[in-house]
């Protein structure tokens, strides 16, 4: 039986990968299945806490028991993040989400016209995860907030070096690349912490590590 230590708690969490409109049939994206968000809502449900999923468009069958909020672009995924923070206990950002937008997305489907194709214009995106630790800084507020990594090479001090910079409590950072990672069920990872800890997590299921992730979390919960 699984120990319901998260039960009373609220937690949000971003699951798949955001798309950029570039016309209304065509997107800049990414590869990420929703996979790992998915496994930590359902791991974190099983041990009793109140779950909000905010899910770019990720093919899964809907995790039970959880409030499930769908989005498509990096914007919409802000909002609806910005919307459902408040009074979360933890906030696990594994939604991997575009760092560039097109400025104008066109209103009707880009057509071929014989000539050089137009370059396509980007503007950054919001950085959410950063986001969140500015507004829990303003607010004062005790909010376990957790980022999630893809690196290929110097996973370690690239991801020491992110965590820092984005400014939250750990950082899951991911071997990727070579087939590992984006689109399995396997996951391999070392997690961060602003405390100076490092937690390796072998290969193994996404459930595995989701849950040494709610570990990591309930330790850094008051009470
Ligand atoms: O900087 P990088 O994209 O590698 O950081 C990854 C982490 O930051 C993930 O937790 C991701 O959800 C989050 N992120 C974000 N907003 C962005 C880019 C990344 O919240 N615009």
């Amino acid at each position: 039986a699984v120990e319901p230590d998260l039960t009373g708690k609220r937690v949000l969490i971003s699951a798949g990968g955001t798309r950029e409109a570039i016309d209304p049939v065509r997107f800049i994206g990414n590869h990420s299945s929703g996979r790992q968000g998915y496994a930590l809502a359902r791991t974190a449900a099983a041990r009793g806490a109140d779950v909000t999923v905010v899910a770019a468009n990720v093919g899964l069958p809907d995790p039970a028991g959880v409030h499930l909020v769908r989005v498509g672009s990096a914007v919409e995924l802000a909002e609806a993040v910005e919307a459902e923070r408040a009074g979360a206990d933890a906030v696990v950002m594994t939604a991997a989400v575009a760092d560039f937008r097109p400025v104008n997305s066109a209103a009707s489907k880009i057509k071929k016209s014989g000539t050089a194709p137009a370059p396509i214009e980007l503007v950054e995106n919001p950085d959410i995860l950063a986001g969140l630790v500015v507004s829990r800084e303003r607010e004062g507020t005790a909010q376990t907030i957790v980022g999630f990594a893809a690196e290929t090479d110097d996973v370690i001090a690239n991801g020491r070096a992110k965590l820092a910079r984005k400014g939250c409590d750990l950082l899951v950072v991911n071997q990727v690349g070579g087939g590992k990672a984006f689109g399995t069920d396997d996951n391999k990872a070392t997690v961060l912490g602003a405390d100076g800890t490092v937690v390796d997590v072998p290969t193994g299921p996404k459930e595995d590590l989701a849950d040494r992730v709610w570990d990591l979390v309930a330790e850094r919960l008051p009470g």
